[in-house]
């Protein structure tokens, strides 16, 4: 009688958060930059939502030092909601209930020494379970949340599956970049390597890993042992790089829009992207953003005959 393994369901995630982000200092000398609001809305919201738009039910959060804020956003706030049902103020009663009774937990991170580091935290609470790993900086949008596609992924696979996207060849240095080895099918890459932040002249390819990792749970036996890598950090995708030798790993390359709120020109682009569909401002908000423009035009023409 042929024997059936039995797959698990991805049940969990995990988000990082412990980083120092010292893009955005002075901002995260108290707060964790993944609680940075996009117009009314702290990014890691946005990450948790797109878990539970996924089908994940439990969610572990590492936090660093400035843990309290983040704890504090996802639970219930009595007294705001009484002031708010006092007020009649509904609307806003629901936005703020919309992010409790969700099945969060919390682990600190005590030193920053990198994101592989920061996934190894989560080992106890992950078990012998697939997982996938979210990260703050990168936003996503698509008809199919992404998280969701890396979990349909490894219902056919049942393999660690990465998500990939082409960048500016000149920027490959910031990112983890993979070198492909052929497509098993349309957008699913098996890879032969996994490098973090190639020098532009040696980058296997233009596809580098953005915030989005559906692992199995041998990455935790690697990263037990993982050695310091690029800027004497714990990297994660030199635990990947591992794994990929012991068993397979695919990448998913991900079509769709992303915006890099780790970067600050990305979380102004962001910010008025959804400033632009946000119900209280959009028009207001399109109406400067082309009375600015015109602004800018007519200086830059009065710069150039000057010059
Ligand atoms: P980044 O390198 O973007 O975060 O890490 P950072 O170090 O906080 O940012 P900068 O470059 O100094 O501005 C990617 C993700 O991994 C988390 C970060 O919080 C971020 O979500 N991270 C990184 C940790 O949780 N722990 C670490 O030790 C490092």
């Amino acid at each position: 009688m042929a024997i059936q393994i039995q797959h698990q369901k991805v049940r969990k995630a995990v988000i990082p958060a412990a980083g120092l982000g010292t893009r955005f200092l002075p901002a995260t000398k108290a707060i964790a930059k993944e609680m940075l609001p996009i117009v009314d809305k702290p990014t890691i919201q946005f990450i948790v939502e797109e878990a539970l738009k996924s089908g994940i039910e439990d969610i572990l959060i590492v936090t660093g030092k400035a843990k309290r804020p983040i704890e504090d956003h996802f639970d219930s706030n009595i007294e705001l909601e009484m002031s708010l049902k006092e007020k009649g103020k509904d609307d806003l009663l629901k936005l703020v209930e919309e992010t409790t009774d969700i099945n969060l937990h919390f682990i600190r991170q005590s030193h920053p020494k990198g994101l592989g580091h920061a996934v190894l935290q989560a080992k106890a609470f992950i078990g012998d379970e697939p997982f996938v790993v979210m990260l703050g900086d990168d936003l996503m949008e698509s008809e199919i949340p992404l998280t969701k596609q890396l979990i349909n992924d490894y219902e056919k696979t049942h393999a660690s599956t990465i998500a990939v996207m082409k960048v500016p060849h000149q920027e490959v240095d910031k990112y983890g970049v993979i070198s492909p080895s052929g497509e098993t099918e349309k957008g699913l890459y098996n890879v032969a390597n996994f490098v973090e932040k190639p020098a532009i002249k040696d980058t296997p390819s233009d596809l580098a890993i953005i915030g989005r990792y559906l692992l199995t749970p041998e990455i935790f036996d690697i990263l037990d042992t993982q050695q310091p890598g690029a800027g004497n950090e714990i990297q994660l995708t030199d635990a990947i790089e591992r794994l990929n030798k012991t068993q397979r790993v695919f990448a998913r390359e991900f079509i769709g829009r992303r915006y890099d709120v780790g970067d600050k020109f990305g979380f102004v682009e962001t910010t008025i992207e959804y400033g632009l569909t946000h119900p209280q401002i959009k028009e207001a908000l399109h109406d400067y953003i082309i009375k600015k423009a015109k602004e800018l035009a007519a200086t830059d023409k009065a710069d150039k005959k000057t010059t």
